[in-house]
């Protein structure tokens, strides 16, 4: 019971804030098809280090991050956890792996299950971006934190980009539909960042046919609430086909020629 009696007493806060805690989900169940035959993407080497284990490194080297969810590949789990297991990692940092699905979305929503109940905002990571740098991370966890229900990095375009009317046939030739203003576009990387509370209702709730989302920002969109962009970086590109694999490793010899990363 409340004592007046004691006037030197705090006052009790007016808005009791809870506790943040951030939480990495590093989606790295897909095939890797683009890139061609081999290993799941996830696991082929850069530098000598599967490219998971750079993935993951990058989520942990930010001190907001004290927890790394990675989705392998469904039939990869014990593989992916002796990869884990041989890699350092830092300490503060625990580790969760749990199997994908057929889906990026499937992947990550299996990611969320596995989140404790502390957890209070969460980076979605693709393992695809192994290189990308912890300032951008931790500009991502900075706008959480600050209150945004749904943050990305993004680069303006170099590129011109056209709307087409797809033929359907590869190579066939496509009429042009429109031509959207280049400097009002944004290319999207990860690691997106979100109030957790608003990426499960978006994944409770929106449906996507198909392949699934490709960009989890899409779905919380898709419930009216505003995403805000944050500076990306060109470093967190996105491993898709053969060409980005010799970009990824120029990256890291110029990181070890300048010991930066
Ligand atoms: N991903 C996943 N589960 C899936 C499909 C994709 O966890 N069922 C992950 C990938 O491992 C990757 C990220 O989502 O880290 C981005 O997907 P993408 O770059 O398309 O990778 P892949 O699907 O592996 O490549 P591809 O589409 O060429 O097969
Ligand atoms: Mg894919």
């Amino acid at each position: 019971m409340y004592d007046d009696s004691r006037p030197e007493r705090p006052a009790p806060p007016t808005r009791p804030e809870r506790p943040h805690r951030t939480a990495a989900v590093i989606p790295a169940a897909g095939r890797g098809v683009r890139l061609g035959p081999g290993a799941p993407k996830a696991l082929r080497a850069l530098g000598g280090t599967p490219m998971l284990i750079h993935a993951v490194r990058a989520m942990a080297r930010s001190r907001a991050v004290s927890l790394v969810v990675v989705v392998a590949p469904s039939d990869g789990a014990a593989e992916v956890k002796n990869l884990l297991d041989e890699h350092a990692l830092p300490d503060r940092t625990d580790i969760l792996v749990v199997p994908g699905g057929d889906t990026r979305q499937e992947s990550v929503r299996a990611g969320l299950d596995a989140l404790p109940e502390d957890v209070t905002s969460v980076l979605i990571h693709d393992a695809a971006r192994p290189l990308v740098p912890v300032d951008t991370v931790d500009a991502v966890v900075e706008a959480v934190r600050e209150g945004a229900p749904a943050v990305v990095p993004a680069l303006p375009l170099a590129d011109t980009v056209k709307e087409v009317e797809p033929a359907g046939r590869p190579g066939a030739p496509e009429p042009v539909v429109a031509t959207p203003e280049r400097s009002r576009l944004r290319a999207v990387q990860t690691p997106q960042g979100f109030d957790r509370a608003t990426l499960v209702r978006a994944h409770e709730t929106i449906a996507v046919n198909g392949e699934g989302a490709t960009d989890d920002a899409g779905m919380v969109e898709k419930l009216g609430v505003t995403v805000m962009v944050v500076p990306g970086h060109e470093e967190a590109f996105k491993v898709t086909r053969p060409l980005d694999l010799v970009l990824a490793e120029a990256v890291l010899a110029r990181r070890r020629a300048t010991d930066v990363y």
